[in-house]
């Protein structure tokens, strides 16, 4: 683990509002990230420039963002991001926090997190929440970082990634067992817009997610979806360059009962991330999650051949979705623990 000595002599930190439409200010933003990134995670999932920028200089109607830069001596080193949702969850807000491996431990994170807080507190917001990330079996300055400054551990997610092009050999064996497992559904594909057949049975998978899938301690409440909301993301998604990649599962009366999705940015084709797959109850031991997950990897390969790896995150506790991303080849890189603490 990094771990640099903290010292003696520390600066002081002034925090201001970054306005995203100041490229400079953006870029340099975005910069502390990417390079505090580097030297702590085993790989580069971090968004790139341009669908940063596409994506923080877009007024959203589902999140307010606030973006911080700390400066010392009118140099920005730190950089934090404050989301506030407004669909849903308005006791929340959460942060992301950043600072440049040339100045950490001289307590610009720390002014970073307290000045959020105030950001969150203005919108009455009573709870902050973030995410470490930390080696499989170890501690590392985030995790250490967000301890000391009062979060507490809500659900550790262990993070993994695939190969695609060295696991495609698996994917028939498994379809082919899936198949005999759930023959009074279908599996369906879709790219970038759910089919209007499916966009009620998508809002209502997505609703269950909070109560479906393991949350731990994380103080969260289901979120609120319509069509409307749909069709605003699918809007978003097409402006900043991403690409949502969807298998479905659909019962013998035509209703949507599962899903998962994949999120490829055309900035960033070489990689993509496996968000969420949901099965609703009543519908689960048909092996629907893992036909539906096939399904995707092969629609996934086809139409972005260029995309090698995927990256996705599971409770520790989720046997079911593990055992589907075991058979699938994945394999466990780091964890992600999920933290929040009142403000
Ligand atoms: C985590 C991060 C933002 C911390 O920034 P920082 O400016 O170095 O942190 P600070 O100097 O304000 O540290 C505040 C306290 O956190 C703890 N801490 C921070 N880094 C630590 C480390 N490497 N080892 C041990 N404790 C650490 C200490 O208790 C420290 O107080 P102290 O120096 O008085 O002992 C920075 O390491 C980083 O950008 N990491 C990569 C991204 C990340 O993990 N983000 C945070 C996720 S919650």
């Amino acid at each position: 683990m990094r771990n640099p000595a903290a010292v003696p002599t520390l600066s002081v930190v002034d925090i201001r509002v970054i306005d995203p439409h100041d490229e400079v200010l953006l870029r340099r933003h975005w910069e502390i990230g990417k390079a505090a990134e580097a030297v702590s995670r085993p790989y580069d999932f971090y968004g790139s420039w341009e669908s940063t920028c596409l994506s923080l200089t877009q007024q959203r109607d589902d999140i307010e963002r606030v973006l911080l830069g700390a400066f010392v001596d009118e140099v920005m080193w730190g950089a934090a991001l404050v989301e506030h949702p407004l669909h849903d969850n308005l006791h929340s807000a959460k942060a992301t926090y950043y600072v440049h491996p040339a100045r950490q431990r001289q307590h610009v994170g720390r002014a970073l997190a307290v000045a959020s807080y105030g950001v969150a507190r203005r919108r009455s917001r009573r709870l902050m929440v973030t995410e470490a990330f930390a080696p499989v079996d170890d501690i590392s300055p985030g995790l250490l970082f967000a301890e000391a400054m009062g979060f507490s551990q809500a659900l550790v997610d262990g993070m993994k990634v695939v190969e695609l092009p060295a696991t495609e050999h698996l994917w028939d064996a498994l379809a082919e067992r899936a198949a005999a497992r759930h023959p009074d559904y279908r599996i369906v594909t879709w790219q970038d817009q759910v089919p209007e057949q499916y966009v009620a049975g998508y809002c209502t998978l997505n609703e269950m997610f909070v109560d479906e899938a393991p949350m731990g301690e994380l103080d969260v409440e289901p979120e609120r979806w319509d069509a409307e909301r749909v069709h605003h993301g699918e809007t978003r998604n097409q402006k900043t360059g991403r690409h949502i990649v969807a298998a479905g599962a659909v019962s013998q009366d035509g209703t949507l009962v599962g899903v998962t999705e994949i999120v490829v940015s055309s900035y960033a084709p070489s990689h993509g991330f496996q968000s969420g797959t949901l099965v609703a109850p009543g519908h689960r031991g048909h092996a629907l999650g893992l036909a539906m997950k096939v399904a995707n990897h092969r629609r996934l390969r086809a139409r972005f051949p260029r995309c090698l790896l995927l990256m996705t995150g599971n409770a520790d506790v989720n046997a079911a979705m593990n055992a589907v991303n075991e058979a699938l080849g994945y394999r466990e890189v780091e964890r992600c623990i999920e933290m929040q603490r009142p403000i």
